[in-house]
């Protein structure tokens, strides 16, 4: 009996291992350098490239200085405090103003409430923001809103 115990518990464990063992043990295979394919890795770097755009010429030549100067009363932000067509508001009224006025104000600027533009304008704005406020309420005025627009709709 117990000779056929120890028969039982030999031949499961003989099993076991051997069924634990890979099956390829003994196998040529097992002993050779696996072989790792390289040339994937030489594949061409994918080449990103960015959507074509087309540069939007600024055609700023088109417009008279009457709409210079409005893109820049617009731009610079002058409409917050004189109105949308200079007739004052937290600022006085500008429509009208004389260039000599307008050049020492926007280059100096005002008082407490108005900043010096020295620094974002050349003599041609000063001429061209003139011309803009010149130009209010004549039928030459120009009335577009965005300054950015290269050629504005008038
Ligand atoms: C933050 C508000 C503000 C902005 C922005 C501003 N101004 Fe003024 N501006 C004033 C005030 C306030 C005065 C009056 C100051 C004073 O007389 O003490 C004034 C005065 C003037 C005057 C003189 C008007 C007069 O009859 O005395 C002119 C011209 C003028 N501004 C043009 C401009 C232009 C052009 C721009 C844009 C480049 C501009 N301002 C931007 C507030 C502003």
């Amino acid at each position: 009996m117990r000779n056929l115990n120890t028969l039982l518990i030999g031949s499961m464990l003989a099993g076991f291992l051997a069924a634990s063992a890979p099956a390829y043990a003994d196998d040529e295979r097992a002993t050779q350098p696996v072989k790792v394919k390289t040339e994937s890795r030489k594949k061409k770097p994918v080449v990103v490239t960015a959507p074509s755009v087309t540069p939007v010429p600024v055609t700023t030549a088109t417009l008279s200085a009457a709409g210079e100067g409005r893109r820049l009363y617009l731009k610079l932000n002058c409409y917050g405090c004189h109105g949308d067509r200079g007739a004052g508001g937290m600022g006085p009224k500008v429509a009208h103003a004389e260039y000599g006025d307008v050049s020492e104000k926007v280059l100096q600027g005002a008082g407490e409430g108005m900043i010096s533009y020295r620094a974002y304008v050349n003599t041609q704005d000063v001429k061209n923001i003139a011309a803009y406020l010149a130009s209010i309420g004549k039928p030459e005025e120009p009335r577009f809103k965005d300054w950015w627009v290269a050629i504005p709709p008038k």
